[in-house]
């Protein structure tokens, strides 16, 4: 056996990634005066809207005695903390008011802050930009989008929360081996349809992509897609926590994105949102689609719930070829990212070029 081919012991180490947008919030859930408590990357995140329409996230703690904001008020500009009544900017997290002052105190109000995020709105979600500390004064890129390809289209939003930490969530989206075991069912396939796919992966900026291909001929949106033209399917991954795929055929499209989130060292959340113009006008496509959607989901959901009860002893673990070469790549990216960030030098990809894999599933 090669070096390459024999099992490679590996122990995830479950950072999680500073310096990146995530969602925190469904954007309709933030409306009115109402603040919401979030968590991302284990920083609780007081998020609200204010009057004009902009969302804001601060951290959910008081700069002055750590009081969580999200039990203060909100006059839709200002939030007050509940504990002493100190007022601070929703946008900006500059203190505006300290009601215990009588005036004669040296203190400058103004130069108080509660940290503050930038927070903005894309896809149906509330984005928040955890800043890392190593790259602090370099302003966040744009936020991430799901691409879409004509004027009108359907779009809906899908979640579950994922009980492991976000490498064991994000390995599970790329897995190309469990889907005949997990995902088994009479109308989508069987263990017995298992065969050998082969498939030219391809570096691309911050991860990889699968190169444009036909789609499984037995999966649905193939059936749904071929009468419009040969489909072709692309799909991405890109750091920290992002799979796009794509399906087009003629003027058609399908297009999705998943990202897992860590929420807490052990707590990830995978929300997917899907657009397409397949059948605009059949009533019935969004909830098809969220219902195989929610169906998929829940079965890698449960399957996690499974497998976090192995993984409570942290064991070390095997990632074999070629199945699980994606899952490599992964944890490279991820290194390569963080010494990057480490040495300021540019990122070192560990993909130099195109790769064929091949694998059964
Ligand atoms: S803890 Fe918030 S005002 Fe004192
Ligand atoms: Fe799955």
């Amino acid at each position: 056996m090669s070096d390459a081919a024999a099992p490679t012991p590996q122990t995830p180490d479950a950072e999680m990634l500073l310096g990146f947008w995530y969602p925190a919030l469904r954007s309709p859930q933030v409306s009115g005066r109402k603040l919401h408590k979030a968590m991302l990357l284990g920083v609780p995140l007081v998020v609200g809207r204010t009057d004009q329409g902009q969302v804001f996230a601060l951290r959910d703690t008081c700069p002055h005695r750590s009081m969580p904001l999200s039990d203060g008020q909100f006059d839709g500009a200002q939030v007050e903390c509940c504990y002493h009544g100190w007022r601070f900017e929703a946008t900006t997290g500059q203190c505006r008011e300290i009601p215990s002052l009588v005036g004669h105190e040296k203190l400058k109000v103004e130069r108080i802050h509660a940290s503050s995020f930038p927070c903005e709105e894309a896809d149906g979600y509330v984005w928040v930009y955890l800043p890392d500390p190593a790259t602090r004064n370099s302003s966040p890129p744009p936020v991430p989008r799901l691409p879409v390809f004509s004027q009108r289209y359907r779009i809906t939003h899908l979640a579950a929360d994922l009980p492991s930490n976000v490498d064991h969530g994000i390995i599970g989206l790329m897995d190309p081996a469990h889907g005949p075991f997990v995902h088994q069912s009479w109308w989508w396939r069987s263990r017995r349809s298992i065969q050998v796919k082969e498939k030219t992966f391809e570096p691309i900026p911050n991860g990889f992509r699968i190169q444009a291909h036909s789609p499984s001929p037995n999966s649905a949106p193939y059936k749904l897609l071929k009468a419009h033209g040969q489909p072709t399917t692309t799909i991405e991954f890109v750091l920290p926590n992002m799979r796009f795929e794509q399906i087009r055929a003629g003027d058609k499209w399908f297009s999705s994105r998943a990202t897992v989130t860590p929420i807490e060292r052990n707590l990830c959340r995978i929300d997917v949102v899907a657009a397409w113009n397949i059948f605009p006008w059949f009533p019935f496509t969004v909830s098809l689609l969220r219902f195989f959607g929610r169906m998929f989901i829940e079965q890698d959901r449960l399957t996690m719930e499974k497998q976090a009860v192995g993984l409570r002893h942290s064991p070390t673990l095997m990632l074999v070829d070629d199945a699980d070469r994606p899952a490599k790549w992964y944890f490279q990216l991820k290194a390569a990212h963080l010494e990057a960030r480490r040495t300021g030098r540019p990122m070192e990809h560990p993909l130099k070029g195109p790769v064929t894999l091949r694998w059964r599933s």
